[in-house]
Parts: C-alpha cells; sequence; structure tokens
C-alpha cells in the first residue's frame, strides 16, 4: 500500500531503539525524512549508521535530547522548527511498590512520559495548523487501562496522555491535523527484552518460561498470548502517520492483543 507520505519530515522521541527505531525505520523506506533522538551522542550516531545500513538512501538524522531535561527540549525544538509528524514515543517506569515510589521517580515519569509530548506539542501543534497538515501521534500502554500495582506512576502518565491527545484533537477540529493515541500491549522491544532476561536469572528459570508465566498470570486479558514484535506495533503507528488515515482523529488504536479487555 501506498502510504503518501514521501518528502515528509517526522520527529520520533526516543527512538535509538525498540518501537521507536523500527518506526523510523518503515518511515525512512516510505522516503520520509526522519529525526531519530535519544540521550547520548554516541547512542544516537551508532542508530543513525544503522538506520543508513538498513534503509537505502535513508534521510536520517539524529537529535541529542534528553526530556528529563527541559533545556535540552527547548534546544531540540531551536533546531528542528517545525516537522509534518510528531511521535510522542519516548517512557520510561520504574517497576515497584506504590509506598516506595519517590516523588523524584513520579516526575521523572511524568516530565519524560508525558511533558515530552506537551512541550513538544506547543511547539509543533500550531505549525501543523497553520499549513493545515499534520500528525501528531501519542505513544500510550496498555497500562493506562490495566493499572499494574507496581507500575501506578507509570499508568497515571500513560493515562494524563490520553486526555492531552484528546484536547490537541479538538483543538485541530475543522483542520486536517489529526491526533491520536497508539495503545501498545506487551512488546519485544530491547527494553522488555532486558526485563526478560533480569526475570529469568532471578527466578533461575528460561526466557521463555517467564514470557509464558507473565501471560498466565499477569497479562491474563491477552488474546495474543505473546509480546508483540516492536513491527506490529510500528504497523499500526505508520498507517496514523499516513494520509490515507485522515479520519481518524481523537482517537485511540490499540495494538495491545487484546490485553486490556472489554469491548472500548
Ligand atoms: N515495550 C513494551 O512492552 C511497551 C508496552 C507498552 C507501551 N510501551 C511504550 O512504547 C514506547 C517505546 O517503548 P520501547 O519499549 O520501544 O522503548 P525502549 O526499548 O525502552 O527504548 C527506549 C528509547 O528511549 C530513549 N530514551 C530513554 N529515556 C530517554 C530520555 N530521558 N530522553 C530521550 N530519550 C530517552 C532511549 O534512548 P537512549 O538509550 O539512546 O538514550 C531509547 O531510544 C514507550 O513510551 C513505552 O512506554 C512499550
Amino acid at each position: 500500500m501506498e502510504l503518501k507520505l514521501k518528502d515528509k519530515t517526522a520527529f520520533i522521541s526516543g527512538s535509538t531503539s525498540g518501537i521507536g527505531f523500527a518506526t523510523a525505520k518503515m518511515l525512512l523506506a516510505e522516503g520520509m525524512q526522519v529525526y531519530i533522538n535519544g540521550r547520548s551522542s554516541t547512542g544516537v550516531t551508532k542508530a543513525v549508521d544503522e538506520l543508513k545500513a538498513q534503509v537505502k538512501g535513508a534521510k536520517v538524522f539524529g537529535i541529542v535530547a534528553d526530556f528529563k531535561k527541559p533545556q535540552e527540549v527547548q534546544e531540540l525544538t531551536n533546531q528542528i522548527s517545525e516537522v509534518d509528524v510528531l511521535i510522542n514515543n519516548v517512557g520510561i517506569y520504574n517497576s515497584q511498590s506504590f509506598f516506595d515510589t519517590s516523588d523524584e521517580q513520579w516526575n521523572d515519569q511524568f516530565q519524560v512520559n508525558f511533558m515530552s509530548g506537551v512541550h513538544l506539542s506547543q511547539h509543533y501543534l500550531q505549525k501543523m495548523l497553520n499549513k493545515n497538515w499534520g500528525r501528531i501521534i501519542f505513544i500510550s500502554s496498555e497500562c493506562a487501562y490495566l493499572v499494574p500495582t507496581d507500575m501506578i506512576s507509570y499508568s497515571a502518565t500513560k493515562a494524563a496522555m490520553h486526555a492531552l491527545s484528546r484536547g490537541l484533537a479538538q483543538i485541530a477540529k475543522g483542520t486536517a491535523v489529526t491526533v491520536n493515541v497508539i495503545v501498545p500491549g506487551s512488546t519485544m522491544s530491547e527494553g522488555a527484552k532486558d526485563f526478560l532476561a533480569n526475570k529469568a536469572k532471578l527466578d533461575g528459570v528460561s526466557q521463555k518460561e517467564v514470557e509464558t508465566s507473565f501471560f498466565s498470570s499477569e497479562r491474563t486479558q491477552s488474546l495474543l498470548e505473546r509480546f508483540a514484535s516492536v513491527e506490529e506495533v510500528s504497523n499500526a503507528i505508520i498507517y496514523l502517520c499516513s494520509p490515507l488515515s485522515s479520519a481518524t482523529n481523537g482517537s485511540v488504536l490499540k495494538v495491545d492483543g487484546g490485553s486490556s479487555g472489554g469491548i472500548l
């Protein structure tokens, strides 16, 4: 399917690996110019080189910025004045007791997961409205619905993101700018691989056993009963980037393998 994205420009936060990296690769293959992002110049350069090696003629650029540091976000928006597509992908989490989660951890997660989208949208949305075309996509999580008790702070940042996205879509009412949320379920990114490897080591079992028990004891509503690949999530993201998705606005698209349950 021709996604009609050639020569458009995208910025993807937190995209040196995982879902962001896979999305960058797909958008580059569509002929887009893509800015990827991470916290260190070593990581960003490595990811840019990998994308250039994997996609012939890739128009990919790297921007170093740590979303915990508002000054670096300001510098980022000074460097990239406008984009056609903004993908708010960066996300961090802590898995621990509510009682042990410090104010610093709450603040860091809100800063990185939520305020990153606020700051970037404040900068790019008006420019999209001025030219009457644009896409803003927020990467949420099944945790916004499931609210695991060891991830309440993370879940709260993702739930807040849904209100932000809907509000921005309403600002864009009557234009060709759309703002939507993607809800990934458990996805085999580098972060998830580390989580499984650590847990397997800790419990003295194989990674496969950890994965199986995760779906039989924690993500019990999952219909997929396995981790999605990053590409399975990116397929949905690139559809929302495309002009073909023009009637989907202020909406939520789940790629959670059914884990959040129910019919809404
Ligand atoms: N994987 C899952 O199971 C899953 C499920 C539901 C939702 N999600 C959501 O999907 C999104 C992507 O997750 P993922 O699992 O693909 O991520 P990941 O593999 O953990 O990738 C992390 C990326 O974020 C960057 N990053 C981390 N902290 C950053 C910061 N403060 N500033 C800038 N960049 C930062 C890292 O770059 P450097 O290390 O190079 O700095 C790296 O590129 C997140 O919003 C996550 O909450 C993931």
